[in-house]
Protein backbone atom coordinates (compact mmCIF):
# COMPACT_ATOMS: atom_id res chain seq x y z
CA UNK A 1 0.00 0.00 0.00
CA UNK A 2 1.67 3.39 -1.28
CA UNK A 3 1.45 5.56 2.25
CA UNK A 4 2.85 8.47 3.66
CA UNK A 5 5.79 7.29 6.34
CA UNK A 6 6.89 10.21 7.21
CA UNK A 7 6.46 14.65 6.69
CA UNK A 8 9.00 16.62 7.13
CA UNK A 9 7.78 20.50 6.09
CA UNK A 10 7.40 19.65 2.30
CA UNK A 11 9.63 16.46 1.98
CA UNK A 12 8.14 13.39 3.03
CA UNK A 13 8.85 9.50 3.25
CA UNK A 14 6.44 7.44 1.11
CA UNK A 15 6.25 3.68 0.82
CA UNK A 16 5.89 4.04 -3.00
CA UNK A 17 7.51 0.67 -4.39
CA UNK A 18 7.51 1.47 -8.04
CA UNK A 19 7.53 5.16 -8.39
CA UNK A 20 10.91 6.35 -10.28
CA UNK A 21 13.07 9.44 -9.67
CA UNK A 22 11.01 12.58 -11.38
CA UNK A 23 7.67 10.95 -11.25
CA UNK A 24 4.71 12.91 -10.49
CA UNK A 25 2.67 12.07 -7.34
CA UNK A 26 -0.34 12.86 -5.65
CA UNK A 27 -0.17 12.91 -1.26
CA UNK A 28 -2.78 12.62 1.44
CA UNK A 29 -6.32 12.58 0.93
CA UNK A 30 -5.93 15.94 -0.59
CA UNK A 31 -4.03 14.81 -3.87
CA UNK A 32 -1.28 17.34 -3.49
CA UNK A 33 0.95 17.69 -5.91
CA UNK A 34 4.64 16.59 -5.72
CA UNK A 35 7.50 14.88 -7.16
CA UNK A 36 9.80 11.76 -6.03
CA UNK A 37 13.44 13.25 -5.75
CA UNK A 38 15.11 10.54 -3.94
CA UNK A 39 14.82 6.32 -3.60
CA UNK A 40 15.85 4.10 -0.74
CA UNK A 41 14.68 0.58 -1.50
CA UNK A 42 11.10 0.39 -1.42
CA UNK A 43 10.49 4.33 0.10
CA UNK A 44 10.58 7.17 -1.89
CA UNK A 45 11.44 10.89 -1.11
CA UNK A 46 9.10 13.39 -2.22
CA UNK A 47 8.76 17.30 -2.53
CA UNK A 48 5.85 18.81 -2.66
CA UNK A 49 4.52 21.90 -4.29
CA UNK A 50 1.92 22.60 -1.98
CA UNK A 51 1.10 23.42 2.18
CA UNK A 52 1.58 20.23 3.49
CA UNK A 53 0.11 21.19 7.18
CA UNK A 54 -2.22 18.50 8.30
CA UNK A 55 -0.72 16.04 6.38
CA UNK A 56 0.07 12.68 8.57
CA UNK A 57 1.37 9.65 8.15
CA UNK A 58 -0.74 6.82 6.55
CA UNK A 59 -2.55 9.14 4.35
CA UNK A 60 -2.41 7.75 0.73
CA UNK A 61 0.36 8.34 -2.23
CA UNK A 62 -0.75 7.74 -5.92
CA UNK A 63 2.02 7.96 -8.49
CA UNK A 64 0.68 9.54 -11.67
CA UNK A 65 3.18 7.43 -14.02
CA UNK A 66 4.95 10.16 -15.51
CA UNK A 67 7.21 12.52 -14.61
CA UNK A 68 6.53 16.78 -13.67
CA UNK A 69 5.41 17.63 -16.80
CA UNK A 70 3.24 20.49 -18.54
CA UNK A 71 0.41 20.53 -20.95
CA UNK A 72 1.56 22.90 -24.20
CA UNK A 73 -1.02 23.66 -26.90
CA UNK A 74 -3.11 26.23 -27.67
CA UNK A 75 -4.65 27.94 -24.55
CA UNK A 76 -1.60 28.81 -23.08
CA UNK A 77 -1.31 32.68 -23.78
CA UNK A 78 -2.61 35.39 -21.67
CA UNK A 79 -2.78 32.67 -18.70
CA UNK A 80 -1.08 33.33 -15.38
CA UNK A 81 -0.30 29.57 -14.05
CA UNK A 82 1.12 28.95 -10.51
CA UNK A 83 4.32 27.26 -10.16
CA UNK A 84 2.79 23.59 -11.33
CA UNK A 85 1.02 25.19 -13.90
CA UNK A 86 -2.37 25.64 -12.44
CA UNK A 87 -4.01 28.01 -13.58
CA UNK A 88 -4.55 31.03 -11.32
CA UNK A 89 -7.98 32.67 -12.59
CA UNK A 90 -9.01 35.24 -10.08
CA UNK A 91 -6.10 37.49 -8.83
CA UNK A 92 -7.44 36.74 -5.19
CA UNK A 93 -6.39 33.21 -5.69
CA UNK A 94 -2.70 34.57 -5.43
CA UNK A 95 -2.52 34.77 -2.01
CA UNK A 96 -1.45 31.32 -1.04
CA UNK A 97 -3.54 30.14 1.49
CA UNK A 98 -6.35 30.99 -0.77
CA UNK A 99 -5.45 28.38 -3.79
CA UNK A 100 -7.31 25.33 -2.79
CA UNK A 101 -4.77 22.74 -1.73
CA UNK A 102 -4.83 19.84 -4.05
CA UNK A 103 -6.67 21.44 -6.97
CA UNK A 104 -6.22 19.56 -10.19
CA UNK A 105 -7.24 22.36 -12.99
CA UNK A 106 -7.03 21.75 -16.13
CA UNK A 107 -4.15 23.82 -17.64
CA UNK A 108 -5.75 25.48 -21.12
CA UNK A 109 -9.29 25.33 -19.71
CA UNK A 110 -9.85 21.61 -20.91
CA UNK A 111 -13.31 22.65 -22.99
CA UNK A 112 -12.61 25.18 -25.06
CA UNK A 113 -12.61 24.30 -29.00
CA UNK A 114 -10.06 25.89 -31.47
CA UNK A 115 -10.26 25.86 -35.21
CA UNK A 116 -7.60 23.44 -36.63
CA UNK A 117 -6.16 23.91 -40.05
CA UNK A 118 -4.46 20.87 -40.88
CA UNK A 119 -1.17 21.61 -43.01
CA UNK A 120 -1.90 21.87 -46.85
CA UNK A 121 -0.41 18.88 -48.52
CA UNK A 122 -0.17 16.34 -45.53
CA UNK A 123 -1.98 13.01 -46.40
CA UNK A 124 -2.09 9.51 -45.08
CA UNK A 125 0.94 7.38 -45.35
CA UNK A 126 3.07 10.67 -44.47
CA UNK A 127 6.23 10.19 -42.58
CA UNK A 128 6.29 12.35 -40.13
CA UNK A 129 8.84 13.88 -37.73
CA UNK A 130 9.11 15.18 -34.41
CA UNK A 131 8.64 18.85 -34.57
CA UNK A 132 7.31 18.55 -37.78
CA UNK A 133 4.33 20.92 -38.27
CA UNK A 134 0.58 19.28 -38.35
CA UNK A 135 -1.44 22.20 -38.55
CA UNK A 136 -2.59 25.48 -36.96
CA UNK A 137 -4.84 27.03 -34.54
CA UNK A 138 -5.50 30.74 -34.31
CA UNK A 139 -4.62 31.45 -30.84
CA UNK A 140 -5.71 34.99 -31.22
CA UNK A 141 -5.20 37.64 -33.51
CA UNK A 142 -1.74 38.34 -32.75
CA UNK A 143 -0.35 35.00 -32.82
CA UNK A 144 -0.90 31.88 -34.67
CA UNK A 145 -0.13 28.61 -32.82
CA UNK A 146 1.36 25.98 -34.46
CA UNK A 147 0.17 22.43 -33.63
CA UNK A 148 3.44 20.16 -33.49
CA UNK A 149 3.90 16.69 -33.93
CA UNK A 150 5.49 15.97 -30.10
CA UNK A 151 8.85 15.75 -30.64
CA UNK A 152 9.70 12.27 -29.04
CA UNK A 153 6.69 11.04 -31.81
CA UNK A 154 8.17 9.86 -35.17
CA UNK A 155 6.08 7.27 -37.53
CA UNK A 156 3.89 7.36 -40.56
CA UNK A 157 0.95 9.26 -40.09
CA UNK A 158 -2.22 6.79 -40.36
CA UNK A 159 -4.89 8.79 -39.21
CA UNK A 160 -5.77 12.69 -39.64
CA UNK A 161 -8.31 14.96 -38.88
CA UNK A 162 -10.26 17.21 -41.11
CA UNK A 163 -10.09 20.86 -40.76
CA UNK A 164 -12.72 21.74 -38.07
CA UNK A 165 -13.06 22.64 -34.24
CA UNK A 166 -11.35 20.47 -31.83
CA UNK A 167 -11.15 20.50 -27.75
CA UNK A 168 -7.17 19.98 -26.69
CA UNK A 169 -8.05 16.88 -25.31
CA UNK A 170 -9.80 15.16 -28.94
CA UNK A 171 -7.57 13.00 -30.92
CA UNK A 172 -6.66 14.98 -34.34
CA UNK A 173 -4.07 12.29 -35.67
CA UNK A 174 -2.76 8.70 -35.32
CA UNK A 175 1.20 8.28 -35.98
CA UNK A 176 2.58 4.68 -36.70
CA UNK A 177 5.52 4.30 -35.11
CA UNK A 178 8.42 1.80 -36.71
CA UNK A 179 7.49 -0.61 -33.86
CA UNK A 180 4.06 -0.37 -34.74
CA UNK A 181 3.20 1.37 -31.57
CA UNK A 182 0.18 3.99 -32.72
CA UNK A 183 0.07 7.15 -30.67
CA UNK A 184 -2.48 9.41 -30.57
CA UNK A 185 -2.01 13.00 -31.19
CA UNK A 186 -3.45 16.09 -29.93
CA UNK A 187 -4.01 19.55 -30.34
CA UNK A 188 -2.11 19.31 -27.30
CA UNK A 189 1.20 17.55 -25.73
CA UNK A 190 2.48 17.11 -22.26
CA UNK A 191 6.83 17.42 -21.86
CA UNK A 192 8.33 16.86 -18.96
CA UNK A 193 10.09 20.00 -17.41
CA UNK A 194 13.00 18.92 -16.44
CA UNK A 195 13.74 17.69 -19.68
CA UNK A 196 14.70 20.34 -22.83
CA UNK A 197 12.73 20.34 -25.51
CA UNK A 198 14.93 19.22 -28.63
CA UNK A 199 16.17 20.95 -31.19
CA UNK A 200 18.24 20.36 -34.33
CA UNK A 201 21.29 22.25 -33.86
CA UNK A 202 22.20 25.75 -31.98
CA UNK A 203 22.81 28.42 -34.03
CA UNK A 204 24.85 31.61 -33.43
CA UNK A 205 22.71 35.03 -32.51
CA UNK A 206 22.64 37.39 -34.45
CA UNK A 207 20.62 39.94 -33.61
CA UNK A 208 19.76 42.05 -30.63
CA UNK A 209 16.77 41.70 -28.02
CA UNK A 210 15.84 45.45 -28.46
CA UNK A 211 14.48 46.25 -25.17
CA UNK A 212 13.53 50.15 -25.56
CA UNK A 213 15.87 50.59 -22.97
CA UNK A 214 18.97 52.80 -23.71
CA UNK A 215 21.51 51.64 -21.19
CA UNK A 216 20.73 47.89 -22.19
CA UNK A 217 20.25 47.99 -26.17
CA UNK A 218 23.19 51.00 -26.72
CA UNK A 219 25.54 49.93 -23.77
CA UNK A 220 25.29 46.57 -22.46
CA UNK A 221 22.70 45.15 -25.00
CA UNK A 222 21.90 41.54 -24.88
CA UNK A 223 21.18 38.93 -28.18
CA UNK A 224 18.12 36.91 -29.50
CA UNK A 225 19.16 33.45 -27.36
CA UNK A 226 21.63 35.25 -25.30
CA UNK A 227 21.97 34.99 -21.26
CA UNK A 228 21.50 38.02 -19.35
CA UNK A 229 21.41 38.55 -15.23
CA UNK A 230 20.32 41.42 -13.19
CA UNK A 231 21.35 41.68 -10.18
CA UNK A 232 20.70 44.25 -7.57
CA UNK A 233 20.01 45.06 -4.42
CA UNK A 234 16.87 45.83 -2.47
CA UNK A 235 14.75 48.36 -4.21
CA UNK A 236 17.44 48.87 -7.12
CA UNK A 237 14.83 48.41 -9.73
CA UNK A 238 15.46 44.42 -11.00
CA UNK A 239 11.53 44.01 -11.37
CA UNK A 240 10.77 47.13 -12.86
CA UNK A 241 13.29 46.55 -15.38
CA UNK A 242 12.39 43.30 -15.94
CA UNK A 243 8.80 44.51 -16.45
CA UNK A 244 10.23 47.21 -18.66
CA UNK A 245 11.80 44.22 -20.93
CA UNK A 246 8.32 42.24 -20.89
CA UNK A 247 6.72 44.85 -22.31
CA UNK A 248 8.86 46.61 -24.62
CA UNK A 249 11.41 43.69 -26.04
CA UNK A 250 10.69 43.09 -29.52
CA UNK A 251 10.22 39.16 -28.95
CA UNK A 252 6.77 37.45 -30.15
CA UNK A 253 6.56 35.49 -27.04
CA UNK A 254 7.04 37.03 -23.32
CA UNK A 255 7.25 34.19 -20.44
CA UNK A 256 7.06 36.42 -17.20
CA UNK A 257 8.02 34.06 -14.13
CA UNK A 258 7.69 35.71 -10.97
CA UNK A 259 9.89 33.64 -8.50
CA UNK A 260 9.04 33.88 -4.78
CA UNK A 261 8.96 37.67 -5.14
CA UNK A 262 6.26 39.27 -2.77
CA UNK A 263 2.59 38.98 -4.14
CA UNK A 264 1.94 42.52 -4.49
CA UNK A 265 4.79 42.75 -6.67
CA UNK A 266 3.39 40.32 -8.33
CA UNK A 267 -0.07 41.66 -8.18
CA UNK A 268 1.22 44.90 -9.98
CA UNK A 269 2.19 42.72 -12.79
CA UNK A 270 -0.80 41.04 -13.35
CA UNK A 271 -2.90 44.15 -12.94
CA UNK A 272 -0.92 45.64 -15.46
CA UNK A 273 -0.09 43.70 -17.86
CA UNK A 274 -3.84 43.25 -18.62
CA UNK A 275 -3.98 47.08 -19.89
CA UNK A 276 -0.99 46.79 -21.70
CA UNK A 277 -0.92 47.31 -25.35
CA UNK A 278 1.96 45.61 -26.98
CA UNK A 279 3.96 48.21 -29.10
CA UNK A 280 4.55 46.03 -31.81
CA UNK A 281 0.95 45.02 -32.40
CA UNK A 282 -1.18 47.65 -31.04
CA UNK A 283 -3.02 44.71 -29.12
CA UNK A 284 -3.29 43.71 -25.50
CA UNK A 285 -0.22 42.79 -24.23
CA UNK A 286 -1.56 39.30 -22.59
CA UNK A 287 -1.96 37.96 -26.15
CA UNK A 288 1.42 37.34 -25.96
CA UNK A 289 2.64 36.99 -22.65
CA UNK A 290 2.31 34.21 -19.97
CA UNK A 291 2.89 34.90 -16.61
CA UNK A 292 4.06 32.01 -13.98
CA UNK A 293 3.52 33.67 -10.43
CA UNK A 294 4.96 31.93 -7.74
CA UNK A 295 5.05 34.29 -4.74
CA UNK A 296 6.87 34.67 -1.38
CA UNK A 297 3.68 32.90 0.14
CA UNK A 298 3.37 30.07 -1.36
CA UNK A 299 5.22 27.14 -0.34
CA UNK A 300 9.50 27.65 -1.25
CA UNK A 301 10.25 24.47 -2.78
CA UNK A 302 6.83 25.34 -5.54
CA UNK A 303 9.62 28.03 -6.61
CA UNK A 304 11.81 25.45 -7.63
CA UNK A 305 8.80 24.11 -10.21
CA UNK A 306 8.23 27.17 -11.68
CA UNK A 307 11.63 27.68 -13.14
CA UNK A 308 11.56 24.84 -14.78
CA UNK A 309 7.57 25.23 -15.62
CA UNK A 310 8.66 28.92 -17.74
CA UNK A 311 11.57 27.41 -19.53
CA UNK A 312 9.58 24.75 -20.89
CA UNK A 313 6.98 26.76 -22.16
CA UNK A 314 9.28 29.29 -23.32
CA UNK A 315 10.71 25.88 -25.43
CA UNK A 316 8.17 25.38 -26.77
CA UNK A 317 6.86 28.39 -28.51
CA UNK A 318 10.43 28.66 -29.63
CA UNK A 319 9.94 25.13 -31.27
CA UNK A 320 6.96 26.98 -33.45
CA UNK A 321 9.89 29.26 -34.76
CA UNK A 322 9.18 32.17 -32.39
CA UNK A 323 11.49 34.50 -30.90
CA UNK A 324 10.32 34.36 -27.15
CA UNK A 325 11.85 36.27 -23.83
CA UNK A 326 11.98 34.72 -20.53
CA UNK A 327 12.60 36.78 -17.71
CA UNK A 328 12.57 35.20 -14.03
CA UNK A 329 12.27 37.31 -10.72
CA UNK A 330 14.25 36.07 -8.91
CA UNK A 331 16.63 32.96 -9.66
CA UNK A 332 18.22 34.03 -6.00
CA UNK A 333 14.57 32.88 -4.36
CA UNK A 334 14.58 29.65 -6.60
CA UNK A 335 18.30 29.21 -5.21
CA UNK A 336 16.64 29.38 -1.92
CA UNK A 337 14.57 26.40 -2.70
CA UNK A 338 17.08 24.15 -3.46
CA UNK A 339 18.61 25.53 -0.64
CA UNK A 340 15.64 24.69 1.89
CA UNK A 341 15.10 21.43 0.19
CA UNK A 342 18.86 20.22 0.61
CA UNK A 343 18.84 21.31 4.10
CA UNK A 344 15.82 18.82 4.82
CA UNK A 345 17.53 15.84 3.16
CA UNK A 346 20.64 16.46 5.27
CA UNK A 347 22.96 17.06 2.42
CA UNK A 348 26.42 18.37 3.02
CA UNK A 349 26.04 22.46 2.40
CA UNK A 350 28.85 24.18 0.75
CA UNK A 351 28.80 27.98 0.42
CA UNK A 352 26.23 29.41 2.84
CA UNK A 353 24.31 26.60 2.75
CA UNK A 354 23.69 26.19 -0.81
CA UNK A 355 24.12 22.49 -1.70
CA UNK A 356 26.84 21.61 -3.83
CA UNK A 357 25.03 21.47 -7.16
CA UNK A 358 23.80 25.19 -7.20
CA UNK A 359 26.12 25.94 -9.54
CA UNK A 360 25.52 23.06 -12.08
CA UNK A 361 21.82 23.77 -11.53
CA UNK A 362 21.80 27.49 -12.49
CA UNK A 363 23.72 26.72 -15.28
CA UNK A 364 21.72 24.13 -16.62
CA UNK A 365 18.97 26.82 -16.41
CA UNK A 366 20.82 29.30 -18.31
CA UNK A 367 21.86 26.32 -20.81
CA UNK A 368 18.14 26.42 -22.14
CA UNK A 369 18.58 30.07 -24.00
CA UNK A 370 19.52 30.04 -26.72
CA UNK A 371 19.14 30.36 -30.80
CA UNK A 372 18.02 26.93 -33.12
CA UNK A 373 17.21 25.85 -35.54
CA UNK A 374 13.79 23.72 -34.88
CA UNK A 375 13.31 20.11 -35.41
CA UNK A 376 11.10 21.62 -38.04
CA UNK A 377 13.85 23.03 -39.74
CA UNK A 378 12.85 26.87 -38.21
CA UNK A 379 14.57 29.62 -36.21
CA UNK A 380 13.86 30.67 -33.20
CA UNK A 381 15.10 32.09 -30.04
CA UNK A 382 14.73 32.67 -26.20
CA UNK A 383 17.00 34.84 -23.96
CA UNK A 384 16.88 34.18 -20.27
CA UNK A 385 16.82 37.18 -17.92
CA UNK A 386 17.56 36.28 -14.76
CA UNK A 387 17.00 39.05 -11.40
CA UNK A 388 19.25 38.12 -8.63
CA UNK A 389 18.31 39.62 -5.45
CA UNK A 390 21.89 39.36 -3.64
CA UNK A 391 20.78 39.63 0.41
CA UNK A 392 23.23 42.87 1.15
CA UNK A 393 23.67 43.55 -2.23
CA UNK A 394 27.06 41.58 -2.22
CA UNK A 395 27.93 40.36 -5.35
CA UNK A 396 30.36 38.00 -4.31
CA UNK A 397 27.47 35.76 -2.30
CA UNK A 398 27.27 32.10 -4.39
CA UNK A 399 24.30 33.15 -6.64
CA UNK A 400 25.45 36.03 -7.91
CA UNK A 401 29.06 34.80 -8.53
CA UNK A 402 27.99 31.54 -10.18
CA UNK A 403 25.67 33.68 -12.28
CA UNK A 404 28.16 35.73 -13.13
CA UNK A 405 30.20 33.11 -14.66
CA UNK A 406 27.42 31.77 -16.67
CA UNK A 407 25.33 34.81 -18.38
CA UNK A 408 27.50 37.05 -21.07
CA UNK A 409 25.25 40.21 -20.00
CA UNK A 410 25.71 41.19 -16.42
CA UNK A 411 23.41 44.55 -15.80
CA UNK A 412 24.61 45.70 -12.23
CA UNK A 413 22.07 47.42 -10.60
CA UNK A 414 23.40 49.64 -8.29
CA UNK A 415 22.30 51.14 -4.59
CA UNK A 416 24.00 54.57 -4.52
CA UNK A 417 22.68 55.17 -8.61
CA UNK A 418 18.84 53.84 -7.34
CA UNK A 419 19.89 56.29 -3.64
CA UNK A 420 20.14 59.07 -6.68
CA UNK A 421 16.90 58.49 -8.51
CA UNK A 422 19.17 57.53 -11.37
CA UNK A 423 17.18 55.02 -13.03
CA UNK A 424 17.74 52.28 -14.33
CA UNK A 425 20.05 51.99 -12.08
CA UNK A 426 22.47 49.76 -14.32
CA UNK A 427 25.90 50.54 -12.92
CA UNK A 428 27.94 51.11 -16.28
CA UNK A 429 31.31 50.21 -14.49
CA UNK A 430 30.29 47.02 -13.61
CA UNK A 431 27.95 46.01 -16.00
CA UNK A 432 29.80 44.57 -19.47
CA UNK A 433 28.34 42.39 -21.99
CA UNK A 434 29.96 39.80 -24.67
CA UNK A 435 27.17 40.59 -26.83
CA UNK A 436 28.70 43.71 -28.16
CA UNK A 437 30.53 42.52 -31.55
CA UNK A 438 27.24 40.62 -32.59
CA UNK A 439 24.88 44.20 -31.40
CA UNK A 440 27.54 46.18 -33.60
CA UNK A 441 27.06 44.37 -36.73
CA UNK A 442 23.44 44.56 -36.52
CA UNK A 443 23.59 48.99 -35.77
CA UNK A 444 25.86 49.39 -38.20
CA UNK A 445 23.63 47.74 -40.78
CA UNK A 446 20.50 48.69 -39.68
CA UNK A 447 20.78 52.30 -37.59
CA UNK A 448 24.57 53.63 -38.13
CA UNK A 449 27.68 52.45 -38.89
CA UNK A 450 29.22 54.75 -36.37
CA UNK A 451 27.36 53.28 -33.64
CA UNK A 452 30.29 51.01 -32.07
CA UNK A 453 32.74 54.00 -31.58
CA UNK A 454 29.96 55.98 -30.35
CA UNK A 455 29.49 54.00 -27.80
CA UNK A 456 32.73 53.48 -26.75
CA UNK A 457 33.46 57.07 -26.72
CA UNK A 458 30.94 57.02 -24.46
CA UNK A 459 31.90 54.88 -22.11
CA UNK A 460 35.36 56.17 -22.17
CA UNK A 461 33.96 59.44 -21.34
CA UNK A 462 31.95 58.37 -18.46
CA UNK A 463 35.19 56.58 -17.05
CA UNK A 464 37.69 59.68 -17.63
CA UNK A 465 34.46 61.73 -15.49
CA UNK A 466 35.06 59.37 -12.89
CA UNK A 467 38.75 59.59 -12.82
CA UNK A 468 37.97 63.35 -12.51
CA UNK A 469 35.69 63.49 -9.98
CA UNK A 470 38.00 61.63 -7.80
CA UNK A 471 40.39 64.40 -8.10
CA UNK A 472 37.72 67.00 -7.23
CA UNK A 473 36.95 65.42 -4.18
CA UNK A 474 40.29 65.33 -3.06
CA UNK A 475 41.47 68.42 -4.33
CA UNK A 476 38.94 70.75 -5.17
CA UNK A 477 37.00 71.47 -8.17
CA UNK A 478 39.74 74.76 -9.04
CA UNK A 479 42.37 71.75 -9.41
CA UNK A 480 40.68 71.14 -12.59
CA UNK A 481 41.41 72.67 -16.02
CA UNK A 482 38.47 74.27 -18.15
CA UNK A 483 38.72 71.25 -20.54
CA UNK A 484 38.50 68.90 -17.24
CA UNK A 485 35.26 70.77 -16.07
CA UNK A 486 33.95 70.39 -19.62
CA UNK A 487 34.41 66.57 -19.25
CA UNK A 488 32.43 66.42 -16.06
CA UNK A 489 29.84 68.53 -17.09
CA UNK A 490 29.52 66.37 -21.28
CA UNK A 491 29.79 62.86 -19.21
CA UNK A 492 27.11 64.55 -16.82
CA UNK A 493 24.71 65.30 -20.31
CA UNK A 494 25.60 61.77 -21.40
CA UNK A 495 24.43 60.52 -17.61
CA UNK A 496 21.56 62.73 -17.59
CA UNK A 497 19.90 62.62 -21.56
CA UNK A 498 20.76 59.44 -22.22
CA UNK A 499 21.08 56.63 -19.59
CA UNK A 500 18.93 57.88 -17.36
CA UNK A 501 15.44 56.54 -18.37
CA UNK A 502 12.07 57.03 -16.23
CA UNK A 503 9.90 53.62 -16.83
CA UNK A 504 6.76 56.06 -15.98
CA UNK A 505 7.67 58.41 -18.59
CA UNK A 506 5.14 58.45 -21.19
CA UNK A 507 7.38 59.32 -24.28
CA UNK A 508 10.74 57.68 -22.63
CA UNK A 509 9.76 54.63 -21.73
CA UNK A 510 10.17 53.33 -24.77
CA UNK A 511 13.28 54.48 -26.80
CA UNK A 512 13.64 52.70 -30.56
CA UNK A 513 17.21 52.28 -31.96
CA UNK A 514 17.37 55.22 -34.05
CA UNK A 515 15.97 57.54 -31.09
CA UNK A 516 18.75 55.90 -28.84
CA UNK A 517 21.83 56.74 -31.14
CA UNK A 518 20.53 60.15 -32.15
CA UNK A 519 20.24 61.15 -28.60
CA UNK A 520 24.07 59.85 -27.85
CA UNK A 521 24.85 61.24 -31.04
CA UNK A 522 23.52 64.79 -30.12
CA UNK A 523 25.05 64.56 -26.77
CA UNK A 524 28.39 63.85 -27.92
CA UNK A 525 28.39 66.67 -30.41
CA UNK A 526 27.60 69.47 -27.74
CA UNK A 527 30.99 67.99 -26.01
CA UNK A 528 32.53 68.16 -28.87
CA UNK A 529 31.66 71.36 -29.93
CA UNK A 530 32.42 72.71 -26.66
CA UNK A 531 35.89 71.59 -26.53
CA UNK A 532 36.31 72.63 -30.36
CA UNK A 533 35.28 76.79 -28.19
CA UNK A 534 37.67 75.82 -25.24
CA UNK A 535 40.15 75.66 -27.77
CA UNK A 536 39.44 79.03 -29.01
CA UNK A 537 40.15 80.82 -25.42
CA UNK A 538 36.20 80.47 -24.52
CA UNK A 539 35.90 80.32 -20.73
CA UNK A 540 34.21 76.98 -19.21
CA UNK A 541 31.83 78.98 -17.36
CA UNK A 542 30.34 80.06 -20.61
CA UNK A 543 29.65 77.22 -22.04
CA UNK A 544 28.20 75.75 -18.70
CA UNK A 545 25.74 78.58 -19.10
CA UNK A 546 24.48 77.63 -22.13
CA UNK A 547 20.98 76.88 -22.25
CA UNK A 548 21.56 74.46 -24.40
CA UNK A 549 23.31 72.24 -22.56
CA UNK A 550 20.91 72.03 -19.85
CA UNK A 551 17.82 72.14 -22.58
CA UNK A 552 19.46 68.59 -24.20
CA UNK A 553 19.14 66.82 -20.86
CA UNK A 554 15.60 66.97 -22.02
CA UNK A 555 15.06 66.32 -25.30
CA UNK A 556 15.00 62.12 -24.51
CA UNK A 557 11.31 63.51 -22.98
CA UNK A 558 10.10 65.88 -25.85
CA UNK A 559 10.12 63.88 -29.08
CA UNK A 560 8.64 59.99 -29.20
CA UNK A 561 10.80 57.72 -31.44
CA UNK A 562 8.76 58.24 -34.15
CA UNK A 563 9.29 62.67 -33.98
CA UNK A 564 12.75 62.07 -35.04
CA UNK A 565 12.97 64.62 -37.70
CA UNK A 566 12.61 66.90 -34.80
CA UNK A 567 14.96 65.54 -32.90
CA UNK A 568 17.55 65.33 -35.22
CA UNK A 569 17.03 69.43 -36.03
CA UNK A 570 17.90 70.05 -32.41
CA UNK A 571 21.37 69.45 -33.87
CA UNK A 572 20.74 72.99 -35.61
CA UNK A 573 19.86 74.54 -32.13
CA UNK A 574 23.28 72.87 -30.59
CA UNK A 575 25.52 74.63 -33.54
CA UNK A 576 23.41 78.02 -33.23
CA UNK A 577 24.46 78.33 -29.68
CA UNK A 578 28.02 77.17 -30.19
CA UNK A 579 28.63 79.24 -33.26
CA UNK A 580 27.20 82.37 -31.35
CA UNK A 581 29.82 81.88 -28.43
CA UNK A 582 32.04 81.52 -31.21
CA UNK A 583 31.83 84.53 -32.53
CA UNK A 584 32.26 85.91 -29.10
CA UNK A 585 35.48 84.88 -28.46
CA UNK A 586 37.59 84.44 -31.98
CA UNK A 587 40.53 85.13 -31.42
CA UNK A 588 41.78 88.25 -32.79
CA UNK A 589 44.34 86.42 -35.32
CA UNK A 590 41.14 84.09 -36.44
CA UNK A 591 38.96 86.91 -36.72
CA UNK A 592 37.94 87.40 -40.36
CA UNK A 593 39.41 91.04 -41.26
N1 LIG B 1 13.45 52.37 -14.68
C1 LIG B 1 12.82 52.99 -13.68
N2 LIG B 1 12.13 54.11 -13.89
C2 LIG B 1 11.48 54.75 -12.90
N3 LIG B 1 11.46 54.32 -11.65
C3 LIG B 1 12.13 53.21 -11.35
C4 LIG B 1 12.85 52.48 -12.35
N4 LIG B 1 13.41 51.43 -11.76
C5 LIG B 1 13.08 51.49 -10.47
N5 LIG B 1 12.30 52.54 -10.20
C6 LIG B 1 11.75 52.93 -8.88
O1 LIG B 1 12.33 52.09 -7.87
C7 LIG B 1 11.32 51.37 -7.17
C8 LIG B 1 11.80 49.97 -6.83
O2 LIG B 1 12.00 49.23 -8.00
P1 LIG B 1 11.80 47.64 -8.07
O3 LIG B 1 10.59 47.22 -7.34
O4 LIG B 1 11.94 47.24 -9.48
O5 LIG B 1 13.08 47.16 -7.25
P2 LIG B 1 13.57 45.67 -7.00
O6 LIG B 1 15.02 45.67 -7.19
O7 LIG B 1 12.76 44.72 -7.78
O8 LIG B 1 13.22 45.53 -5.46
P3 LIG B 1 13.13 44.19 -4.57
O9 LIG B 1 14.52 43.89 -4.16
O10 LIG B 1 12.28 44.63 -3.43
O11 LIG B 1 12.50 43.14 -5.42
C9 LIG B 1 10.13 51.39 -8.12
O12 LIG B 1 8.92 51.29 -7.43
C10 LIG B 1 10.27 52.72 -8.81
O13 LIG B 1 9.75 53.76 -8.01
MG1 LIG C 1 11.63 43.08 -7.26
Amino acid sequence: MAEILEVNGPILTVRLPEAVIGEQVRVGELGLTGEVIGRDGHDATVQVYEPTDGLRPGEPVRSLGHPLSVELGPGLLGQIFDGVQRPLHAMEALSGDRIERGLAAEPLGGGRRWAFTPRAGLELGAALRGGEVLGTVPENATIEHRILVPPDVAGRLVDFAPAGEYTVEETIARVEDAGGHVHKLRLAHRWPVRVPRPYARRDPATEPLLTGQRILDTFFPVVKGGKAAIPGPFGAGKTVLQHQIARWSNARIVIYVGCGERGNELVDVLESMPRLTDPHTGRPLMERTLLVANTSNMPVVAREASIYVGITIAEYFRDQGLDVVMVADSTSRWAEALREVSGRLRQMPVEEGYPAYLASHLAAFYERAGRVQTLGGESGSIPLIGAVSPPGGDFSEPVTSHTKEIIQAFWALSKSLADARHYPAVDWTESFSGYVPTAARWWHEQVNPAWAAKRAEALALLAQAEELARIVNLVGMEALSAAQRWTLEAAALVREGVLQQSALDEVDSFCSPRKQYLLLDLMLEVYHEGLDLLGSGAPAQQLLKLPVVSRARRWKSLYRSDELERLAACRDEIRAAFDALRKEYARPAEAPR
